[in-house]
């Protein structure tokens, strides 16, 4: 069999780990197998792939970004796009397709699959916002870096006695935010699941003063809506796929100013942006993706085409692609309320 692979969207530690799992369940079982250049951009314009052998599925396992390359590349925008996409797969005579990514990449993939193409997902976003599996490839490094930074920010939190805003990515849910300030000990935590307005911030500064605490660390994640701050449609620019791009609206620094303004405590914002993307992929991304690329092995031998593996109850299982991205996944009230306790 001739089999191609392909990641779109973000990159996400763990990407790497993915292809590899793939590749080396492919060849193993005789296959051969192509790697697909920039996502559904290497699927356009007469393709753009390379043969995956063994020397390049190896020593890839521990590397961040993806050795494929990325780009947000939308075939739907583009008149035509999907039948294109269906005869470049012909004239190149794959026999399966393994579309690795988050909501977008996947929503091509579904409409692929309905048209009758052999293609399989894998589940990647460090949003983790994939409804249908607990698991999605670059989340927990993600978490990881987030972790790291509000330590490190603790430090000068402390020794100057300010108030540190911190700006995570997550687009429109708050995973990264609350799980990465639930483990890295955030003082208040500003997710779109649940809004809060300034003043319920500034009146919770201030009662961390009178309690004792001269610093407060808050997390805000990039798709808040708050009075003050700059709404999602005002931050101008979008992707291919008709995301805003959040960062532009920097609501990290916007916040920051608010709070100094209204409280007189020295503040500080920080932006992780894209470092929560890079580097090397957390052990537990390492496992599990190589698990969830394992299983998309596995579904192209069965022939389960418009399918993907996802992890539900710590275990590899497999859902239908188009159930995947039908919703968005979003923080539950109670893991919300548990970061609460620690304000
Ligand atoms: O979807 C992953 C993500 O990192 C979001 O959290 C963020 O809003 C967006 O991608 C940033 O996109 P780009 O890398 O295109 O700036």
């Amino acid at each position: 069999m001739k089999l191609g692979i392909l990641t779109g969207g973000g990159d996400a530690p763990g990407l790497n780990a993915a292809i590899r799992a793939v590749g080396r369940r492919a060849l193993l079982n005789g296959d051969t197998i192509v790697g697909i250049r920039n996502g559904w951009a290497g699927l356009l314009d007469g393709g753009d792939m390379l043969r995956l052998k063994r020397p390049q599925l190896s020593g890839i396992l521990q590397l961040g970004g993806t050795m494929l390359g990325s780009s947000r590349t939308n075939p739907m925008k583009r008149e035509g796009g999907l039948d294109e996409v269906l005869t470049i797969i012909r004239e190149h005579e794959l026999e399966a397709l393994v579309a690795i990514g988050g909501d977008d990449t996947l929503s091509v993939a579904a409409k692929l699959a309905e048209r009758g193409a052999a293609v399989v997902g894998v589940p990647k976003t460090m949003d983790n916002d994939l409804s249908v599996t607990e698991y999605c490839i670059g989340f927990d490094s993600a978490v990881g870096v987030v972790t790291e930074a509000l330590d490190r920010l603790h430090t000068t939190a402390v020794s100057h006695h300010r108030v540190m805003v911190v700006e995570v990515m997550g687009r429109d849910t708050g995973w990264v935010a609350l799980l990465g300030g639930l483990a890295g000990g955030a003082d208040m935590i500003l997710i779109p699941e649940f809004p809060v307005s300034v003043d319920e911030v500034v009146a919770h500064l201030d009662t961390r003063r009178r309690a004792g605490s001269d610093f407060s660390i808050i997390v805000v994640s990039e798709g808040v809506e708050m009075e003050g701050l700059a709404g999602k449609d005002d931050a101008g620019a979008t992707d291919a796929f008709g995301h805003v791009q959040l960062g532009r609206r920097a609501v990290g620094e916007t916040l920051a100013r608010v709070i100094e303004d209204r409280t007189g405590h020295e503040t500080r914002a920080t932006v992780l942006g894209h470092v929560q993307r890079g580097g090397s992929p957390s052990a537990y991304d390492r496992i599990w993706a190589t698990r969830v690329g394992a299983s998309a092995y596995d579904l192209v031998r069965d022939g389960s085409w418009g399918m993907m593996p996802v992890v539900q109850c710590g275990a590899v299982t497999t859902a239908r692609i188009a159930d995947v991205v039908a919703e968005q996944r979003r923080v539950p009230r109670d893991l919300y309320e548990l970061a609460q306790v620690f304000y």
